[in-house]
């Protein structure tokens, strides 16, 4: 598909006003996308794990207004009136006009909720924008309701990405690839797909457990973060690293080698520091309590033959990922060695999901 198939002939139905109201899972990356071209354009594929308890809860309402030479709307968070959240959703509006020529025509109150705290570290930009994405392809929908379920979905998480990458990958579960990679079938720089091949059980209800050790705001926005990517000396190599993780990963899913699985997920999320470590500006996003947590985690491994790892987002919390079937032993090491580490005692219980409901 090409960027132009997402722009609409015409409308059948026309609609004075009305609301929907999407629910939209956060996902965390095993190969991580990290510096970005034009337009959204990712300089490397991702794939990753669907969340299922951390979601953004979105309603759009709806109205015809008189005029159409401008964006209208307000948003709200928790019902409190939100000013700051409007220049990124200024800025997606603009970037989507062109595939939903409606977005002038009428007044919109956001009103959003998440099931995580916020300002908890936990970043709201992918199961928010991806929720926003599929309220306003219920309205287009409502407009054109010949849309297949498919092209529907397809659509949104296309529109998801120019909100923020990450957000294509949150609608569907439970493993979802973004970014055009020559041995994934129907892989897009323009959208999610979800994965195609066979997955082991071993990661079936794989359980990740988010460890909060800095709920401060991030130090780095994303969208700085990645800009640094941009005349990075290793830029090149890392961006044939993640093609390669991209294309080991396949037989790793398959077979449900563990260690295997831990040694790639592990190496991308320190890579993905390592690029802030090494960019200039740099950064260094851990903080020592995540030091702590890596060394415990290692550890523990060691002596427990347990397969735990973590990985990391682009900030100082820390993921622990582990199979189900050691949820019992993995939860009760969290609680006596890694949560005396995380601020204020906040951890969140997660496992991988399905994607995104209409409520
Ligand atoms: C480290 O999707 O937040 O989480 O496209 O600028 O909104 P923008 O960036 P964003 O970047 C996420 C980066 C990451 C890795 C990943 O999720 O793949």
């Amino acid at each position: 598909m090409i960027v132009e198939d997402f722009i609409p002939k015409s409308s059948s139905k026309s609609i004075e006003k009305g609301s929907f109201t999407w629910s939209s899972p956060s996902n965390i990356a095993l190969v991580k996308y990290w510096g970005k071209k034009a337009h959204q354009i990712p300089e490397n594929p991702s794939i990753s794990f669907t969340l299922n308890n951390c979601k953004t809860t979105t309603t759009l309402s709806f109205s015809k207004k008189e005029t159409n030479n401008s964006f209208s709307f307000e948003v709200y968070l928790d019902d409190e009136k939100k000013d700051d959240f409007k220049p990124k959703i200024e800025t997606f509006f603009k970037r989507v006009e062109v595939y939903l020529p409606f977005l002038k025509d009428y007044h919109f109150k956001i009103e959003t909720s998440n099931t995580f705290p916020h300002s908890s570290g936990i970043a709201s930009s992918a199961s928010g924008m991806s929720a926003l994405a599929l309220c306003l392809m219920s309205i287009e929908k409502t407009l054109s309701p010949s849309i297949s379920e498919e092209s529907f979905t397809k659509k949104a998480s296309f529109l998801a990405r120019l909100g923020s990458g990450s957000a294509c990958r949150s609608l569907e579960g439970n493993l979802v690839v973004w970014g055009k990679h020559i041995e994934i079938d129907g892989s897009s720089d323009l959208f999610g797909v979800k994965y195609p091949y066979q997955v082991h059980q071993n990661f079936k209800n794989y359980q990740d457990t988010i460890l909060l050790v800095d709920k401060g705001e991030k130090q780095v926005s994303s969208t700085l973060g990645h800009n640094l990517m941009h005349d990075h000396p290793f830029a090149q190599e890392r961006f044939k690293q993640a093609n390669k993780n991209l294309s080991d990963i396949i037989s790793i899913l398959k077979t449900g080698d563990l260690d295997k699985f831990i040694a790639l997920v592990e190496s991308e999320a320190l890579t993905l520091h390592a690029m802030m470590m090494t960019s200039m500006p740099y950064f260094i996003l851990m903080k020592p309590n995540t030091l702590e947590i890596l060394n415990k985690i290692w550890a523990y491994r060691n002596t427990s033959g347990s397969k735990v790892c973590f990985t990391l987002d682009a900030g100082a919390n820390v993921h622990v990922l582990y199979p189900e079937n050691e949820a019992a032993q993995v939860l009760e090491f969290i609680q006596n060695e890694l949560v005396a580490y995380c601020q204020n005692g906040q951890y969140i219980c997660d496992v991988i999901g399905l994607g995104a409901n209409k409520m």
